[in-house]
């Protein structure tokens, strides 16, 4: 697939209004993203986990207006008109509009929540801009003369997504999803996420995830500047060839069940995402002294019990606690008794891996 197969050929059937619903859910990548070239292309294939309890729904209404000069939408977040996120909105519409040329003949409503409060530090961009994606997409379907395969669904859903967030094109499905071409992996693509296509051993199977929120506040640094600061970085051709050799170790991994080799490949990719943070110029710090309390809290409790559990981090200070789900209560227990004292307001989400988006509604 290339860009062009994402321009529609043919002209729209005209439709007056309607509304679309879909759930996204969040993901939390197991070899990082970090480094983008221009148009939101990664400088690394990267893997994630789908979460599920995670998400945003999203509801997109949709009315012709007569002109098509301009973007016409109002967001609202938990029924609160929300014009902050506006250029963000406005912004993933210019990058988009080629490739859904609809948008500019309609005036949008955007009505959008989230399972996880807003300022909890998780981010909202991968399951938020999946979400409005994949309501796009829907309108597209309903218009166009053309019959939309579900493949081609998803690769376009996943395609805009990431123009809009690079992380949120790993949202549209699950369990597993790749996104960037890696030479090992079949169809693997830099511009839209594919479902993992190998193998998966049963210890990987409702595998859980637990996210302790550290720090509520917002970051000091954006992924948007962090990936800007991977260019003329010292050490970002090292670390783009080990994000390739990781993913790489990661198939015979999967396949064989290996979760101690899967630990080792985890629990690095977390720390040195944040080692490139801490050695771009301008150097910086993401994790919190409670961050670095429960990383070692983690690995006492490993080497004490033989527990498979380990951690990852994404761009902030939460850490996600990962264990196969045979081992949950006696984790919960563990997080409860040693960990939930490093969580701001002693807040944490209980997650598992899903399985991505569903459409709720539409009408036309
Ligand atoms: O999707 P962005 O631009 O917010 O970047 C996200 C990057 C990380 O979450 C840190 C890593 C990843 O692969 O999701």
């Amino acid at each position: 697939m290339t860009v062009n197969d994402f321009i529609p050929k043919e002209a729209y059937k005209t439709s007056a209004n309607g509304s679309v619903t879909w759930e996204s859910p969040s993901n939390i990548a197991l070899v990082k993203y970090w480094g983008k070239k221009e148009n939101q292309i990664p400088a690394n294939p990267s893997i994630s986990f789908t979460l599920s309890g995670c998400k945003t729904t999203t509801k997109l209404s949709y009315s012709k207006k007569e002109t098509s000069n301009n973007f016409s939408f109002e967001v609202f977040l938990n029924d609160e008109k929300k014009d902050s996120f506006k250029p963000k909105i406005d912004t993933f519409f210019k990058r988009i509009v080629q490739y859904v040329p609809f948008i500019k003949n309609y005036h949008f409503v955007i009505e959008t929540t989230n399972t996880f409060p807003h300022s909890s530090g998780i981010a909202s961009s991968a399951s938020g801009m999946s979400a409005l994606a994949l309501c796009l997409m829907s309108v597209e379907r309903s218009l166009s003369e053309v019959e939309i395969t579900s493949n081609y669904f998803n690769q376009k859903a996943s395609f805009l997504a990431r123009l809009g967030s690079g992380s949120a094109c790993r949202s549209i499905e699950g369990d597993l999803v790749v996104w960037g071409a890696h030479n090992e992996i079949t169809n693997s693509s830099n511009l839209f996420g594919v479902k993992y296509p190998f193998e998966v051993h049963e210890n990987f199977k409702n595998y859980q995830d637990t996210i302790l929120l550290v720090d509520k506040g917002e970051k000091q640094v954006s992924s948007t500047v962090g990936h800007g600061l991977m260019h003329n970085h010292p050490f970002a051709e090292q670390r783009f060839q080990q994000a390739h050799n990781n993913l790489s170790q990661l198939i015979k991994v999967f396949k064989e069940g290996d979760l101690y080799a899967f630990i080792n490949i985890v629990e690095s990719e977390a720390l040195t995402l944040h080692a490139m943070m801490m050695t771009s110029l301008p150097y910086f710090i993401l994790m919190k002294p409670n961050t670095l309390q429960i990383i070692n809290k983690i690995w006492a409790y490993r080497t004490e019990t033989k527990s498979k559990i380990c951690f990852t981090l994404d761009a902030g200070a939460n850490v996600h606690v990962l264990y196969p789900q045979n081992e949950r209560e006696q984790v919960i227990e563990f997080i409860k008794n040693e960990l939930v004292a490093y969580c701001q307001n002693g807040q944490y989400i209980c997650d598992q891996i899903g399985f991505g988006a569903k459409q709720l509604t539409m009408s036309s």
